[in-house]
């Protein structure tokens, strides 16, 4: 990564002359078994939760050692904490899961005692507190931000409400998930009756207020402030990637649904993604699909030619052949992975890059057989139930992150011309006896944040969401829909980043705002450089806050609030200096 090296070592040389000088000081918080050659931080609130922990995200390709976590547990404890953090030179960074791929939250691996001067500030331990609210003419449900969820859906649930689309896993945190626009899939179907609340892009372009821990100038410290969707500023902090902090939000609701999900094995990616310009009557296209029920992902596996395609429709009353399910997750083989299956994944990721055709067809009669034995192909239920279902299980893949916006009528355009340049590219490194993608292609669509869904007058969307409205003006955008396109591999796979690097030329190439156009998906991979993530400069400083109108605005909120850069990294402060 193209981290500057000199940004650390002050850090780790301020650090060695702390544990030099202060000693008795210190609090004895420590993990207890291990002896540490590191110290507490000095000073610090005696009455605060704090232990030494490791980072690992999703790919467990990013790992931080002997790393300092806190876990305030109420409001005053995170000032506490954070304004301990803002007198004491330490940054602060936001935690839940750590499912984010990209170094939002820490960049690059550290062994014990080498890393700057941060401490990770858990959410999702000890701010969890929800309930349903009425300080709006709808419904709302007020959660803190390390709520998990799932568990927020579960309670939605309880009370007849829930969400229109969601991000896959239950346990996430809503603020992981609003920091980084997260997303399900799913646009209106042809004829689709617009219910209150219901809206197809980010769960950030649903929250209604907030309260975030700000800098105040009179007060020479940091506060907590509430934010109205009103306010022009709140759509700098509906998503930051962690570069403020979110304590709580309120987020609009809509009356609970049941919905159906199909799976098919059948239909072939060529007639799924078929060229719009030589489709039949009776090809069934994604566009088709998608003008019938709204939601569908499709997971190709590799080398294989039918993908696992999931079709949701909203049915209120169970079709006769819906098993109806009560609970999330119903794919129990796609969460633990058959023994066959993990045994191959293991061989090539140990270097059997070979075995990549194979592997894919296993998958491919993983899923038949899976959905067979489990009575899963056709599911139905209250909507939560649907629609989480991917558990921490699954295979630990590192992906890249397009995110296409395009107008509705150009959907089976994008992904064919995708998806033919893909084939072309994998075809390329077959030839050369290269494997470089072994997970599957997944690609999604949903709405963009139309801030009309949240009701509240002068409501504006996320401004660095990538479903950020393309025209400013939301009734005359021709762009009303986004195309997912994730491309899933183990992580240091020979020429991975090099195919992935290839594959965003192509994206920013063709979609540039003629037809269509690219933004990243924060949470996952994007600014690929020389077989490196995030690393590409010119594409960090220039193309992507060029595709976001509000970026500058964004940038200098963030340093008005938080001008000490208490919440930031070495990574946003690149991102976030243009
Ligand atoms: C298997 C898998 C499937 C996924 N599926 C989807 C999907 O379907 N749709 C989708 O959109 N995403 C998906 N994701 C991505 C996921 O939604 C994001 O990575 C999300 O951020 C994870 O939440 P977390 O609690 O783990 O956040 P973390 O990874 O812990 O944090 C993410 C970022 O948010 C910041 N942050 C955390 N809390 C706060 C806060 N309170 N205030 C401000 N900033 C904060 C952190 O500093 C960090 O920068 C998936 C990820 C995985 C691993
Ligand atoms: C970080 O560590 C992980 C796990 O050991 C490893 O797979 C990865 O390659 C490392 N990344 C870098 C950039 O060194
Ligand atoms: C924090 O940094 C400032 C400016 O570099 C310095 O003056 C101050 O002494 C530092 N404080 C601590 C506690 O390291
Ligand atoms: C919180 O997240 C950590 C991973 O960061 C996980 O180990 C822990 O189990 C989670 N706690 C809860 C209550 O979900
Ligand atoms: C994985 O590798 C081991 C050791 O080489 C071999 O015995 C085994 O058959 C391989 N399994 C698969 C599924 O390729
Ligand atoms: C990227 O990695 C591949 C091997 O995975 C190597 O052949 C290639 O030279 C590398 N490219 C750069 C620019 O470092
Ligand atoms: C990337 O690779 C090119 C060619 O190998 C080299 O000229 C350039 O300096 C590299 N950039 C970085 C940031 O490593």
């Amino acid at each position: 990564m193209a981290f500057r090296t000199d940004q650390i070592f002050p850090y780790s040389l301020i650090l060695t002359i702390f544990v030099a000088t202060c000693s008795l000081e210190l609090i004895p918080q420590n993990e207890g078994t291990e002896a540490s050659a590191c110290q507490a931080p000095e000073n610090f609130p005696r009455d605060l939760e704090l232990y030494k922990g490791e980072f690992h995200n999703w790919a467990e390709d990013l790992i931080v050692k002997g790393l300092w976590n806190a876990v305030p547990r109420t409001p005053t404890e995170v000032l506490k904490l954070v304004n301990w953090a803002y007198q004491h030179n330490y940054t602060i960074r936001p935690s839940g899961y750590m499912h984010t791929w990209a170094p939002t939250t820490v960049v690059k691996n550290t062994t014990e005692c080498q890393h700057e001067r941060v401490i990770v500030m858990k959410t999702n331990e000890s701010l969890t507190q929800m309930k349903m609210t009425r300080n709006y003419p709808f419904p709302t449900v007020w959660a803190q931000s390390g709520a998990n969820m799932g568990n927020i859906m579960s309670f939605l649930e309880e009370n007849g409400y829930g969400f229109n689309a969601s991000p896959a896993p239950g346990p996430i945190t809503l603020g992981g998930v609003v920091a980084i626009a997260g997303h399900g899939t799913g646009i209106p179907a042809v004829g689709e009756i617009p219910t209150p609340g219901k809206s197809f892009g980010s769960i950030s372009n649903l929250v209604v207020d907030f309260t975030a821990v700000v800098w105040d100038p009179k007060e020479d410290a940091y506060v907590l402030k509430t934010f109205q969707r009103s306010d022009p500023e709140a759509k700098a902090f509906l998503t930051s990637m962690g570069r403020v902090f979110i304590l709580d939000m309120t987020l609009r609701v809509m009356s609970n649904y049941n919905l159906r999900c199909e799976s098919r094995i059948d239909i072939p990616a060529t007639e799924l993604f078929a060229d719009p310009k030589t489709v039949k009557p009776e090809t069934r296209t994604i566009s088709k699909i998608i003008d019938s029920s709204g939601r569908m992902e499709t997971i190709l596996f590799p080398f294989t030619a039918r993908p696992w395609l999931k079709i949701w429709t909203v049915s209120p009353i169970r079709p006769f052949f819906s098993r109806a399910t009560r609970q999330p997750y119903n794919y129990p083989f796609s969460d633990n992975i058959p023994q066959p299956v993990a045994a191959m994944a293991s061989n090539i990721s140990n270097g059997a890059w070979e075995l990549t055709p194979a592997f894919g067809e296993l998958e491919y009669d993983m899923v038949v057989s899976g959905l067979a034995t489990s009575f899963s192909s056709d599911l139905w239920g209250p909507s939560k139930n649907l629609l989480l279902y991917i558990q921490a299980t699954t295979l630990r893949l590192t992906e890249n992150g397009a995110a296409i916006l395009t107008s509705r009528k150009n959907i089976q355009r994008v992904i064919h011309e995708s998806f033919a340049f893909f084939t072309k590219l994998v075809q390329e490194y077959q030839a050369k006896s290269k494997f470089p993608i072994n997970g599957p292609l997944e690609i999604r669509v949903s709405g963009i944040d139309n801030p009309g869904d949240v009701g509240i007058p002068g409501a504006e969307a996320p401004a660095i969401s990538p479903l950020y409205p393309v025209n400013a003006n939301i009734f005359f955008s021709e762009y009303d829909v986004c195309i997912w396109f994730n491309i899933l591999t183990f992580p240091s796979t020979p020429h991975a980043i090099e195919f992935l690097q290839r594959m965003e030329t192509f994206f920013y190439e063709t979609y540039n705002g003629d037809y269509a156009l690219i933004r990243p998906e924060w949470s996952k991979g994007w600014a690929y450089k020389n077989n490196t993530s995030w690393s590409n400069d010119e594409m960090l400083q220039e193309t992507i806050p060029k595709s976001l109108p509000h970026w500058s605005y964004s940038v200098a909120t963030y340093d008005k609030y938080d001008p000490h850069r208490v919440f930031s990294n070495e990574f946003l402060d690149i991102l976030f200096s243009a």
